[in-house]
């Protein structure tokens, strides 16, 4: 079926549609009612089937034969260690460590929190808790004590997972006083941590509340799958937003199991059997759907790689891999590209390895700019395919359609809309815009099948969040335009979200910490553009009067309480002192305006304006510190 085939049975039948991808996936009870409302008036998927994304990921592949085929393939340069474990072996661990966990009580619809680094076990873990009914939310490595309580106090979870360290190329990063510290900041009590000892370095346990890892699983008895309903929630995945308070996405077991074994094919190409690459992180939505989720249920062999795209041990790390174990598809964000051509400009390392089994290189997180789109193709002479999704959807919205029939791209566009996905540019006013006409990008409900029905305990902010500025749409934050060939041009996030690196950070959660210290009267924080990260985050900072200190002092105080606050992904390196920062007559400063001035944008000053003349001021402030992105 051609591609406006497919999509206009999506759009026109959809439920003759999604119940016929949802035949390929193995239900205990298949489900007869495909869409209907639930008692928010959500649209949801697959309301009375029965199954068990665990059972779908492992076991059943064991019954069908793939038993012998290998499931995880482990490639740490940073410790040197390699290992393949295939689906028997895999089934077996996760049936034990579900064991292990049902043990510590945790039973069907309880949460799991895991904060672990790169590794085999992380993925053990989450399958495990898959097995029991159970629902994990994965914290990112990268994040502090602070953030990891933050999402304990909103999960409150049964048991924490963790491992003892993470290794950030050279460097050990100790887990356990991270842990140690967010149980007791976390008003919700942990009573049990399982630790992983890794042999980089030994964790002092705390006896009566910490489980050894391998302890443990050496006398647990295995587990069994437990049926969920398909709408039972399958993980929460905590994203930033444009408050402090991150939110913690739903994702339920049957649409997210239908939409990515479909996006396997449909998108990427990829059939059973078939070596497919993430090189993400599992703390993140393309981790869970990429690295574990979608090559799983789709029989396929994942790779987890413990290791960055340069340094580990050069820019031929991302080669090295795909030749190794015959990557058929590799899916990386932009900045990943970035580092490499950073390091390897004319893609010298390219030519070391044979890349001949590897198809497609797929990018996503972030806006994937010309030059990288260009130079990855060219040096690699492979098909370089953008795809825009979000941590809501849980898998694209907009992509070339590899599977179904090769478009011809066209660099800085995501392609067009994936079926199931009604995407739909709209003005202020919610009328629909015309081609090459920019505004909101909104998808018109019902979403189709993975996406987020709620927030975790708390629909009103979800539908605060994503469902009140355009009524019947789900409002993506994101804005852009559709040019004459239906081709999405994804222009950036139109809130306060800001994309560092492909990881997602709010400038609001930053700004909290800033406003906290002593010295600071009022702040703001913006991204600028960065030639490797996309943006990096700048505080703009107005000093409470009579405060005797310097700009430098003030930066490295604020770039610690960052550090200290969020974690080191925030990559909030600079913060300067303005006179005064531009804000309504009732007090609100004007981030759109700030954000407007950085990307070297017409800035459009609202009437509402206390001073006009305050924008011409900090035009001029920001330029002299090379705030503003040039032409
Ligand atoms: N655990 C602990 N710390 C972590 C971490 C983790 N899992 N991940 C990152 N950090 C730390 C880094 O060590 C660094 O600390 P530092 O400031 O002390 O040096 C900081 O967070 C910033 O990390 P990062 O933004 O990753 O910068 P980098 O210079 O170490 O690496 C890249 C640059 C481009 C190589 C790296 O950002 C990268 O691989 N990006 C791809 C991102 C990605 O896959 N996103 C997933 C979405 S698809
Ligand atoms: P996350 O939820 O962390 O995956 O981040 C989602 C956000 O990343 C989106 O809302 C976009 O702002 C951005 N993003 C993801 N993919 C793309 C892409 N292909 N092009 C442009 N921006 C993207």
């Amino acid at each position: 079926m051609s591609y406006q085939e497919e999509y206009g049975k999506a759009t026109n039948q959809p439920q003759e549609f999604w119940a016929e991808q949802a035949e390929n996936i193995a239900w205990y009870k298949a489900p007869q009612t495909i869409l209907s409302e639930d008692e928010n008036g959500i649209g949801r998927w697959f309301a009375d089937g029965e199954l068990n994304t665990c059972y779908l990921a492992l076991d059943y592949h064991v019954e069908n034969g793939r038993g012998d085929q290998v499931a995880i393939i482990y490639d740490s340069p940073v410790t040197d260690t390699k290992q393949k474990i295939t689906y028997t072996e895999l089934t077996e661990q996760v049936a034990k460590f579900a064991g292990v966990l049902a043990a510590q009580g945790v039973t069907k619809g309880d949460r799991v929190v895991i904060y672990m680094p790169m590794i085999p076990e992380a993925l053990v873990a989450m399958l495990a808790v898959a097995r029991l009914g159970a629902i994990h939310s994965v914290v990112f490595g990268g994040f502090s004590a602070h953030e990891l309580a933050v999402r304990i106090d909103d999960a409150e979870p049964t048991v924490l997972v963790t491992a003892s360290c993470g290794i950030e190329i050279s460097r050990v990063i100790e887990y356990k006083p991270m842990v140690d510290e967010a149980v007791v900041i976390a008003e919700h009590k942990v009573n049990n941590v399982i630790l992983l000892q890794r042999e980089q370095c030994v964790a002092e346990m705390q006896a009566g509340r910490d489980i050894d890892w391998a302890e443990a699983m050496s006398s647990a008895e295995p587990a069994e799958c437990v049926p969920v309903k398909a709408t039972d929630p399958l993980y929460v995945l905590y994203t930033s937003g444009t408050t402090g308070k991150p939110k913690g996405v739903v994702r339920d077991n049957g649409g997210h199991a239908v939409a990515l074994k479909y996006s396997m094919k449909a998108i990427y190409n990829i059939k059973p059997g078939d070596v497919f690459w993430a090189a993400s992180d599992v703390g993140w939505v393309v981790g869970h759907s990429y690295i574990v989720y979608g090559p799983l249920l789709n029989g396929c062999t994942t790779v987890v790689y413990e290791g960055k795209p340069v340094r580990t041990p050069d820019a031929g790390g991302f080669w090295r891999v795909c030749e190794e174990y015959g990557v058929k598809a590799l899916f990386a964000a932009p900045t990943a590209f970035r580092a490499i051509r950073k390091e390897d400009p004319e893609g010298a390392l390219i030519g070391d390895y044979n890349l001949d089994g590897l198809d497609t290189i797929f990018m996503a997180g972030e806006r994937l700019d010309p030059p990288t789109y260009e130079w990855t193709m060219e040096k690699t002479g492979k098909p370089v395919i953008d795809h825009w999704w979000q941590t809501e959807t849980g898998w694209a919205i907009c992509a070339n359609p590899t599977g179904l029939e090769s478009l011809p791209v066209k660099a800085g566009s995501s392609t067009v809309p994936v079926p199931g996905f009604n995407v739909q540019i709209l003005d202020e006013a919610g009328n629909e815009l015309g081609p090459n006409q920019q505004g909101s990008i909104a998808l018109k409900l019902p979403l189709p099948p993975s996406c987020l029905p709620t927030v975790w305990g708390d629909f009103n902010r979800f539908a605060e969040s994503y469902l009140t500025e355009y009524p019947g749409f789900y409002c993506s934050g994101d804005g852009g335009y559709f040019d004459e060939d239906g081709y999405l041009f994804i222009m950036g996030r139109t809130d306060d979200v800001i994309n560092v690196a492909g990881h997602r950070l709010s400038t609001g959660e930053m700004e909290e910490v800033l406003a906290a210290h002593d010295a600071v009267a009022e702040c703001s924080v913006i991204g600028i553009e960065d030639k490797l990260k996309g943006q990096v985050p700048v505080g703009l900072t107005l000093l409470k009067d009579g405060v005797d200190i310097s700009e430098e002092d003030l930066q490295s105080e604020l770039v610690a309480m960052v550090r200290k606050q969020i974690g080191p992904l925030a990559c909030l390196k600079r913060t300067i002192v303005v006179p005064r920062l531009p804000k309504t007559r009732s007090g609100k400063i004007l981030r759109k305006l700030l954000r407007q001035i950085a990307a070297g944008q017409e800035v459009s000053v609202p009437s509402t304006i206390d001073d006009p003349a305050s924008v011409a001021e900090i035009q001029s402030v920001m330029t002299e510190k090379g705030l503003v992105e040039k032409g």
